[in-house]
Parts: structure tokens; C-alpha cells; sequence
């Protein structure tokens, strides 16, 4: 290095030159910094490149002796000197970083983040590979022969609250280990039909599900032969408001989304009591219904699409063509696998076995909120927000076959985008 460039660039970081008698200023002690330093340690890593359209792109050693750091000092970890691009990582404070914003030939200053791999489960039902790709997926949807691909930085849902307003749970089942707990308001304590078991196991459970490690809370309305009714519906969504806003100020609370994978004829009742929802930070996930009619005429798959804040999910099969049995339209916000769907079921506690129906396509973007709570907490409270996200996120063009006008036609992702 030149006296004269040395000059220049104390200079251009407006400090007073020092003359320094040795021709290279190395240092080797780093506690034993020159007195001219900007560098200070105990600063966040940071990556800087320099600017690569510059014919001739400063070296590394110009831009560190610029800082007081070289190197080799314990503060600098990483050189990029390939052809492709120059710079280097470093620990560094204000100091050094309000210096590089003024230097020309410096492109870029950014603080290091965590990098988390792309984890796969490769024995799993088709529709989580569905959600987790962007290819086409071929198989026999009945087997798990399919790869859930998720961000190990994710969390699976870690510490969220999903609340599946349903026939109850088999809690004893493998998929939930200890994480699946009921609240009974009609009948026993035991899940009669299996739906519910199933649609939870699709949402959160081991192996079958999205947000694996996510909170399940059942929360029993369905009478043990199946049948329900609006009352008791209204009533359950009003019980997971009430434990969400208990839930809240506990310590370790993400946030909280309700699965309903039910419907009946418009009642603004439950619309109402689904925007009371919303407004209290819950997520609502609604099935779009199995008549292959307009969603829009059910509640509470209306509150969804232009309808409300609520997401109202349809079905697609493995070739990604609606199912045929799916509600459309304007109140539909996306779609999920929900043909020939393996999940958790009744009769054991290892027991699974193929469903169909919206109720099978809800329960995926249920988990998929979830995971986003968990991983995003700008996310996790803000159900308008979210429901921007998964628009956004999801696959555009891809869905096959016929549906009622105003409908966006997405497909569900959960960001990864393998295959
Ligand atoms: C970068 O590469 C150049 C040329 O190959 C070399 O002169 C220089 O010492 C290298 N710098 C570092 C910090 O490795
Ligand atoms: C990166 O991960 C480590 C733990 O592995 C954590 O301590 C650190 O805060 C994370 N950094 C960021 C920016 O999230
Ligand atoms: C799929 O899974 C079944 C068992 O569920 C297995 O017999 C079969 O070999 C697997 N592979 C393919 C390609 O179907
Ligand atoms: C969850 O969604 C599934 C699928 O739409 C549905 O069958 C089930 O009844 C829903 N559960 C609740 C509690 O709403
Ligand atoms: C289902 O069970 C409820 C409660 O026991 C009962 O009132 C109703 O009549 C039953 N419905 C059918 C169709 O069995
Ligand atoms: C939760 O905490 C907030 C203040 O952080 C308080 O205003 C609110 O009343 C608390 N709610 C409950 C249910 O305890
Ligand atoms: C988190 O959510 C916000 C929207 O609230 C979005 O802008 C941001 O990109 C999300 N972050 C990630 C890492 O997906």
C-alpha cells in the first residue's frame, strides 16, 4: 500500500492521518488495535461486498486497513476473493459501519442471518408435498409415499394454538403425543365419527401434518352420531375467542387460528361471531363446502374471500384440478389437497385412513397458519395480514378445472418452494 492511498482513504472516512512509518500496517495482536481505529470489538457480524461494476474493485486489505481491522484479526471471519465477487464478514459496530456507508466502492452492508436448511420427511401423505412444492406430483394418493419438505428454522408450528371446532379428538393417538387436548360442550369425550381425529392429524399431527409440534385445543360440538347444530357452533367459536384472549398473556404465546370444517346455510350470527374473531387476532380457516355450489352462500365459509378477514379454503386432488365436489367463487381465498387425503383416525392409536372433502383441504392451511405464526411474528396475531401472506405465497396458474367468477384460483404453499 502507497502513503498516498493510505492518505486518501483516511480522508474519505474524514480522520486525521496518521503517518505510519512501516510500509503494510499490520498489527498482530487484535487487543492492540493503531490508535487511528474506527474498529472497536464486540459489534454483530456482517457481510461487505464491494462494488463489482468498478474496473478495479478495492482489495480486501484496502478496505480493512480502512477500518484498523486486517485479515487475519480475530474480528474478521470471512474472505470472499473469488472471481465473482469481493469482500469480507466481520464483527463491527457503528463506528465501522457508519465508515463504510461512505465509502463508494463499498455495494453492500448487511448483518448476517441464520440460514436454515430445507428439512424433508419423506414418508408422508401427498398433500403435504402438495403444499411444499411447486411441481407437478405424481403417485397413488392412498400411500405415504410423498416428501414434506418444511424450514427446520420454522418451528413446525412450535407454541401455536390450533382449535379445531369439531366432533373432538382421539388424543391417545401416536400423532399428537401429548399435545392434543379436547373441551367437550355435546356428548362424550370421545370422538364418535373420526372427522375430527383426521382433520387434526392433517393440521398438526406426527408424520400426517403440517405444524407438527404445534398446540391442538378440540373443542367437541359435533354429537357422537355427527349431527350439530348452529347453537352449539356459535357457541364453540365464542369459547376459542374467550381462551385466546386468556391464552395471550401466558408466556410463550404465538397466537391462535381456529379450523372450521363445517358448514351450513348463510347465518350472519356466525358470520358476526367469525369478525369478532378476527378482530380479537384469531385466524379463521373455513372449508368451502362439498355441493360444488358458491361458497358464498354458507357460513362460515362467506366470512372468507371478499367476504371477510376469515380464509375459506377449497379442495384440488393430486393433479391439482378442483375437486368436483368443491365450493367456488368469490369467497373461496385458496386451495388445498383434499381428495384421498391419509390422515390419523379412530379405532386405535396408530390407526390412519384416507377422507375427502373441503374439511380435508381446511385443515392443511390451518397447519400452514400455524408454521407462519410461529416463523413470522409480524404473522401471528394479524389475520388481515396473514391472509395478504398465503395470496401471496401461493401458486398462481397451476389450478385445473371450472370455477364460479371472482375466484383468485391459488394454491396454498407454505413458502418452500422445492421441486
Ligand atoms: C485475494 O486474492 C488476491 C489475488 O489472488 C491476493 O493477492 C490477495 O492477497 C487475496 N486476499 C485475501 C485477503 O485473501
Ligand atoms: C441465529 O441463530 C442463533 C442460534 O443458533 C441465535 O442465537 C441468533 O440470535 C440467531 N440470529 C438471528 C439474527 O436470528
Ligand atoms: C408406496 O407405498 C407402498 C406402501 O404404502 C409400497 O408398497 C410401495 O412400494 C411404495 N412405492 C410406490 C412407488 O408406490
Ligand atoms: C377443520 O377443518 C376440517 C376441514 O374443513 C373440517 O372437516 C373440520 O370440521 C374443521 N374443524 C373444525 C373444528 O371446524
Ligand atoms: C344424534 O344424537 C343427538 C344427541 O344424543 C340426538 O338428539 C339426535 O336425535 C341424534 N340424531 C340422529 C340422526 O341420530
Ligand atoms: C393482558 O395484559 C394486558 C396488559 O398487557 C391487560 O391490559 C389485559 O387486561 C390482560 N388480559 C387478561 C385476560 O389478563
Ligand atoms: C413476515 O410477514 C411480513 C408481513 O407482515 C412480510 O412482509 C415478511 O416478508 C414476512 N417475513 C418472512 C421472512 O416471510
Amino acid at each position: 500500500m502507497t502513503p498516498g492511498l493510505l492518505h486518501y482513504i483516511l480522508l474519505a472516512l474524514g480522520v486525521a492521518a496518521t503517518i505510519i512509518a512501516h510500509p503494510t500496517p499490520r498489527i498482530d495482536t487484535s487487543t492492540d488495535l493503531p490508535s487511528n481505529s474506527v474498529h472497536q470489538s464486540g459489534g454483530k457480524h456482517h457481510i461487505v461486498l464491494f462494488d463489482s461494476t468498478l474496473p478495479n474493485q478495492p482489495s480486501i486489505d484496502d478496505v480493512l486497513s480502512r477500518l484498523g481491522l486486517y485479515p487475519e484479526h480475530e474480528d474478521v471471519v470471512n474472505h470472499f476473493n473469488g472471481s465473482g465477487f469481493r469482500g469480507f464478514s466481520a464483527n463491527m459496530d457503528a463506528h465501522c459501519l457508519d465508515a463504510l456507508a461512505e465509502m463508494s466502492d463499498v455495494a453492500i452492508v448487511e448483518e448476517v442471518a441464520n440460514v436454515s436448511m430445507v428439512e424433508t420427511r419423506s414418508t408422508a401423505p401427498w398433500g403435504l408435498e402438495r403444499i411444499s412444492s411447486a411441481g407437478t406430483i405424481s403417485g397413488n394418493p392412498g400411500t405415504l409415499n410423498f416428501t414434506y419438505s418444511f424450514d427446520t428454522g420454522s418451528g413446525l408450528g412450535a407454541g401455536a394454538d390450533i382449535y379445531i371446532l369439531d366432533s373432538g379428538i382421539n388424543t391417545q393417538h401416536v400423532a399428537f403425543q401429548d399435545r392434543a387436548q379436547v373441551k367437550v360442550l355435546v356428548g362424550s369425550v370421545e370422538d364418535g365419527t373420526g372427522h375430527g381425529t383426521h382433520v387434526s392429524g392433517i393440521a398438526a399431527g406426527m408424520l400426517v401434518g403440517v405444524a407438527s409440534r404445534a398446540n391442538i385445543l378440540g373443542i367437541k360440538m359435533f354429537e357422537d352420531n355427527g349431527t350439530g347444530s348452529s347453537d352449539v357452533a356459535l357457541k364453540a367459536v365464542g369459547y376459542a375467542i374467550d381462551s385466546h384472549m386468556a391464552r395471550r398473556n401466558q408466556t410463550g404465546f404465538v397466537g391462535s387460528v381456529m379450523n372450521m370444517s363445517w358448514r351450513v346455510p348463510k347465518i350472519n350470527a356466525m358470520n358476526m361471531a367469525i369478525k369478532a374473531a378476527n378482530d380479537a387476532g384469531v385466524h379463521t380457516i373455513a372449508a368451502a363446502g362439498n355441493d360444488a355450489e358458491d361458497a358464498c352462500t354458507g357460513s362460515p365459509a362467506s366470512s372468507g374471500g371478499t367476504g371477510g378477514n376469515g380464509i375459506t379454503v377449497g379442495s384440488i386432488d393430486i393433479s391439482n384440478a378442483i375437486s368436483k365436489f368443491s365450493d367456488t367463487g368469490s369467497c373461496v381465498d385458496v386451495y388445498a389437497p383434499g381428495s384421498n387425503i391419509v390422515s390419523a383416525y379412530i379405532g386405535g392409536d396408530n390407526v390412519i385412513r384416507p377422507l375427502t372433502g373441503t374439511s380435508m383441504a381446511a385443515p392443511h392451511v390451518a397447519g400452514i397458519v400455524a408454521y407462519l405464526m410461529t416463523a413470522n411474528q409480524s404473522l401471528a396475531q394479524d389475520p388481515p395480514a396473514m391472509k395478504a401472506f398465503l395470496k401471496d405465497t401461493g401458486l398462481r396458474d397451476v389450478i385445473t378445472g371450472p370455477t364460479l367468477p371472482g375466484d383468485p384460483r391459488i394454491l396454498v404453499n407454505n413458502g418452500i418452494r422445492g421441486k
